[in-house]
């Protein structure tokens, strides 16, 4: 691949909870395989967007990537070193380079202290960040940053909008002045037209500080206007990755293309003409993984050699001389450009799912 120099490099990242049973003899009866093999590389100043639906694991894979739980098995290089094996101070100095923002400022902010306590709650873990004389001054400074009044420092967090609590909870992130932000659906508990000016804030943000993000989302909808890259994530595994044109407008996965049947599109001539691909049936358990494609259950064009082998994540075979949008990472042995939404006129035919009028 070539592109920005890689800051991140995920490797056969898996996180597997064990799963027991008994309670004075725990035995392992199985396993919840939340993060079941992901591999991604990010470029600094770049954003890759996670989209994958409630359950495949993305939140589990945000903890990892902050280093807040530890993988079962595989790497994450950052600047070139696994910094899944480390620990002491060199642990503590890759933490403050990677910074999360939460899903839901609603609760990951604390109720009982000001803002000013929680964005600079970071340099009490970190006094090395900032002189203690110095912190009032940087806190006021994050506020202004993220577009709130400094003056709103000794206020507490139900004192605002849900809008303005993600913005302290970014505040929060950027105040050790990290150069990764790792955002679980940082938009996901905000009303629709509040959505746009957060993405917009980091966006803003990503360019004045340089920073490389991965942003998280359920809906790919929410993504494409800040990310680079896309990866979407089903039952623990990314199963289809690009740039964002090839995603949206030449996906090849067919999970891919019915995630991408399911996005708003404000355009009602292309809305009409539209196809809605509705899924059968519901995602399996990440306890019981099935066999070959992990997408096998609920995929129209499942056959035999979806069920015995296990689809890599590469460029399929037909797409690979072709070197157009169509050839980018898709774990599916089946692989077919599709697409979803036309920009107009009515949607080209191709292997038909049960489909409705949008
Ligand atoms: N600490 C844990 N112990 C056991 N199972 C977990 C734990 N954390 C998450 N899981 C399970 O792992 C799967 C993925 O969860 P999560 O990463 O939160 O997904 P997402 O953020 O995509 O909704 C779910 O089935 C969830 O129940
Ligand atoms: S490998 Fe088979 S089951 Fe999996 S997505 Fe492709 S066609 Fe569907
Ligand atoms: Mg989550």
């Amino acid at each position: 691949m070539t592109g920005p120099e890689p800051i991140l490099e995920v490797s056969g990242l898996l996180k597997h909870y064990p799963l027991t049973r008994g309670i004075l003899f725990k035995k392992q009866v199985g396993a919840v395989k939340a993060v079941d093999g992901v591999d991604f590389t990010l470029g600094r100043g770049e954003t890759l967007g996670i989209v994958g639906e409630s359950g495949c694991g993305k939140s589990t894979l945000a903890r990892l990537l902050v280093n807040l739980e530890a993988p079962t098995a595989g790497s994450i290089r950052y600047r070139g070193e696994d910094i899944t094996r480390l620990s002491g101070r060199a642990l503590k100095a890759v933490r403050r380079n990677i910074q999360m923002v939460f899903q839901d400022p609603y609760t990951s902010l604390n109720p009982r202290m000001t803002v000013g306590d929680i964005i600079g709650e970071p340099y009490e873990i970190h006094p090395e960040a900032a002189p203690k004389g110095d912190r009032r001054r940087r806190v006021r400074e994050l506020l202004d940053v993220v577009g709130l009044n400094p003056e709103y420092i000794n206020r507490y967090p139900h004192q605002f909008s849900g809008g303005q609590r993600q913005r302290i909870g970014i505040a929060r992130g950027l105040a050790l002045r990290p150069e990764i932000i790792v955002a679980d659906e940082p938009v996901s508990a905000l009303d629709v037209s509040v959505q746009a000016q957060v993405i917009n804030l980091l966006a803003t943000l990503q360019a004045e500080f340089g920073l490389s993000y991965v942003f998280i989302a359920h809906d790919l909808s929410i993504v494409r206007h800040i990310s680079d890259r896309v990866g979407v994530m089903y039952l623990g595994r990314i199963v289809e990755t690009g740039r964002d044109a090839e995603i949206y407008d030449h996906p090849t996965h067919p999970y891919t293309q019915a995630l991408l049947s399911a996005v708003p599109v404000p355009d009602p001539r292309a809305r009409e003409h539209r196809e809605r691909i509705i899924l059968s049936g519901d995602v399996p358990s990440p306890t019981d993984i099935p066999s070959g494609c992990r997408f096998r259950t609920r995929c129209w064009k499942a056959r035999e050699r979806c069920t015995l082998e296990v689809p890599p994540l590469a460029v399929p075979e037909e797409f690979r001389l072709t070197r157009g949008p169509a050839a980018h990472d898709s774990a599916c042995h089946f692989a077919e450009e599709k697409r979803v939404v036309p920009p107009e006129g009515p949607a080209a035919s191709g292997d038909e799912p049960h489909t409705e009028p949008a």
